[in-house]
């Protein structure tokens, strides 16, 4: 159970750097106690009732956006999306005119997802309510890594002590920089696997310990985390062919035996089978927890939201 008695001490949610174990640990115990709830047919409580909450989203998605609606309609919160592609920006409205121009409606939370590392940050200093950072360029997605955590402890117990290898495409993941910083928080092993192109220059200094063969790094791993390969974020190529890509670097049933025998995998989503993962091991519910991860996904950005509105109260 969430103990009641801690103060989350952080007005938004811009990373996971900057959290402790214990902000990272009450953020979890939060959302596990909305897990049960999710599955039952009445979903609704009423936590966030009166409030407002924009998703205001800069960049294509479909899980994310779906999982901070539906946490905030839970909660009884009125909940608007925006779009990018519906609204002024295409009119050249500046960033931070759009963040000046939404603060004028009094929202409480602002949901931020946008293609630049660092905007998050920068339209929070320009308004009065709390903003959460739904991914930023390749920054940061510490809703991301909160979920993937409260699914390794809901399958696997305790993250401290478990070897997490997270593999790929590293060098454009702000879901791995996120993981990378909430695992080691937390007392985990990490290992990031991948080609040299997608590594970035200093990878060590982000906290894993560098491999560039699969089968060596995934040796002893209680969790292999997967990444899509960010073509969007690449200028240039960075692989020699998808081909080439999936026969060293995706993941499938022989690369995996190296692994612990019972060793999960994830991946946040979407999936390019074939590239990253085969069909078969994503589909394969014995080890992938693919789908697990959406379901935490709405408990932890419902433990989010709950826990800044909290604050703003405070
Ligand atoms: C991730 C993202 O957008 O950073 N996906 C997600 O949030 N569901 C990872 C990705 O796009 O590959």
């Amino acid at each position: 159970m969430a103990k009641k008695t801690y103060r989350f001490p952080h007005k938004h949610l811009l990373g996971i750097r900057g959290l402790s174990a214990e902000d990272i640990q009450y953020l979890l115990d939060v959302a596990e106690t909305h897990i049960a709830k999710n599955r039952q047919q009445n979903k609704k409580k009423d936590s966030l009732k009166g409030r407002t909450v924009i998703n205001l989203f800069f960049e294509n998605s479909t899980r994310t956006r779906t999982s901070f609606e539906l946490a905030g309609k839970r909660l009884s919160a009125d909940v608007i999306n925006m779009s990018a592609t519906h609204s002024s920006i295409k009119k050249g409205e500046t960033l931070i005119d759009t963040a000046m121009t939404l603060n004028a409606m009094h929202p409480d939370i602002i949901c931020v997802r946008h293609p630049e590392s660092g905007a998050v940050q920068l339209l929070s200093e320009k308004v009065n309510c709390a903003v959460v950072n739904a991914g930023d360029g390749t920054h940061e997605h510490p809703t991301q890594a909160l979920l993937d955590a409260l699914t390794i402890r809901m399958k696997r117990g305790p993250l401290k002590g478990q070897t997490v290898a997270i593999c790929g495409d590293i060098l454009h993941s702000r879901v791995a920089r996120s993981n990378v910083a909430l695992l080691t928080t937390m007392g985990a092993k990490v290992r990031l696997i991948g080609p040299p192109t997608l590594m970035p220059r200093f990878a060590d200094a982000l906290g894993g310990k560098v491999y560039h063969n699969m089968r060596e790094g995934l040796k002893g791993c209680d969790i292999i985390m997967m990444l899509r390969l960010q073509t969007e974020r690449m200028q240039g190529s960075f692989v020699p062919s998808i081909r080439e890509y999936f026969h060293f670097y995706g993941l499938d049933a022989e690369k995996l035996s190296h692994a612990k025998s019972d060793a999960l995998v994830m991946h946040p989503g979407p999936i390019n089978r074939g590239v990253e993962i085969s069909g078969e091991l994503a589909d394969d519910i014995q080890r992938s927890v693919i789908l697990d991860q959406v379901e935490m996904g709405v408990a932890v950005r419902q433990a989010v939201l709950e826990v800044l509105v909290e604050g703003l109260d405070a």
